[in-house]
């Protein structure tokens, strides 16, 4: 195994991640695929079973830098807490994984403890995340587009929630469409036990724009649910139709300024459709759809006039009228 800087010509795109060509056994690091706060995911080749693999690996850079000898340390000896409280949700990301054999869910490979840190290694997914389509390939959302990406990835959410786990963090980049156009829910690091309390030490994740009221106040009894993935799925479906993430939740208790879609003269979407994501976006728990069940049928569902004042109404049925889709998609 070739485990130092200096025995390797190829340089590192990036300052704190392994080098390219760095092996464990036979897996050899080709390139950076993604960099977040908690960790470096590389694309690696499998030498013996001659396939790509994402090797994942745990390295909260406010927390460690890399040695020389490659091995992580401390930015501080106070840190030690927190850098194995991070780990064991790395850890509790690979056993979560191992519960499931769903084609949408990353298919854990393996999970080893090397270099002061910890590794996963799950299949390489070819393809782009949704948060790369929506910059360069805004222009291919479209409603049936998006009843094809959604039918699948609701019956992967739909396996976590039966399995009483949460995902916790649905985004555009934790979405990814495979050239074949089967989407894969990434990152399983924040999800959870739906009845699990974290520990005041663990992090609740947050992601401004998608994350729904209640899971800010991470504790509390029963507030959070499938209703809770349902709301940062209705983000992400927000983001890929009108460019941007609906307004920031805990703003929007204080001052709803959400702009239904439903309002918003979109043209080539069914008003049903509309409504639907409208839903599963309420900020409360009540008004959205309680599961991914009851979610499916209102996606599918006939139209559904919301309240709207006349004239609005009058340009609604309008665009219903000239909306190519509107038609095959209610017989859906
Ligand atoms: N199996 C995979 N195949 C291809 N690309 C992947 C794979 N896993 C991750 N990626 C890429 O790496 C990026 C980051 O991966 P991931 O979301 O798992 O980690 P992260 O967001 O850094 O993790 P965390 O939120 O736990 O800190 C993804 O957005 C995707 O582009
Ligand atoms: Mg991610």
């Amino acid at each position: 195994m070739r485990n130092s800087y200096n025995s390797l010509n190829a340089k590192s795109p990036l300052l704190q991640a392994l080098p390219i060509g760095y092996c464990f056994n036979e897996f050899e690091i080709e390139n950076v695929v993604g960099k977040g706060g908690f960790g470096i995911v590389y694309q690696a080749w499998d030498h013996s079973k001659q396939c790509a693999v994402a090797i994942k690996e745990y390295l909260p850079s406010m927390i460690v830098t890399r040695r020389n000898d490659l091995k992580l340390k401390l930015r501080h000896p106070n840190f030690q807490k927190r850098f194995k409280i991070g780990l064991h949700s790395f850890m509790r990301e690979a056993h979560i994984m191992t519960c499931f054999n769903h084609s949408c869910l990353p298919r854990f490979i393996r999970f080893w403890q090397q270099n002061s840190t910890a590794y996963i290694a799950t299949p390489f997914y070819h393809g782009i995340t949704l948060k790369v389509l929506q910059v360069k390939y805004a222009k291919t959302v479209t409603q049936n587009w998006l009843c094809h990406l959604l039918s699948p990835l609701l019956n992967a959410i739909d396996t976590l929630h039966q399995a009483g786990y949460l995902h916790c963090d649905i985004s555009l980049d934790n979405i990814l469409l495979q050239n074949d156009r089967l989407p894969v829910l990434l990152d399983l690091g924040s999800a959870r036990k739906i009845v699990e309390h974290l520990s005041d030490e663990e992090e609740v994740t947050v992601r401004p724009g998608f994350t729904p009221c209640e899971q800010y106040t991470a504790n509390e009894e029963g507030q959070q649910g499938p209703w809770s993935d349902i709301y940062a799925l209705g983000a992400v479906l927000h983001t890929l139709i009108v460019g941007r993430p609906p307004p920031v939740s805990i703003v929007r208790n204080i001052e709803d300024r959400y702009q239904p879609l439903t309002e918003q003269r979109l043209t080539g979407y069914s008003l049903s459709f509309l409504h639907a994501i409208d839903c599963m976006l309420a900020i409360k728990i009540a008004e959205r759809p309680s599961s991914i069940s009851k979610l499916i049928p209102m996606i599918k569902s006939p139209i559904i006039q919301p309240y709207t004042p006349p004239e609005l109404s009058l340009c609604l049925s309008e665009a219903l009228v000239t909306c190519p889709h509107s038609e095959d998609s209610e017989q859906e």
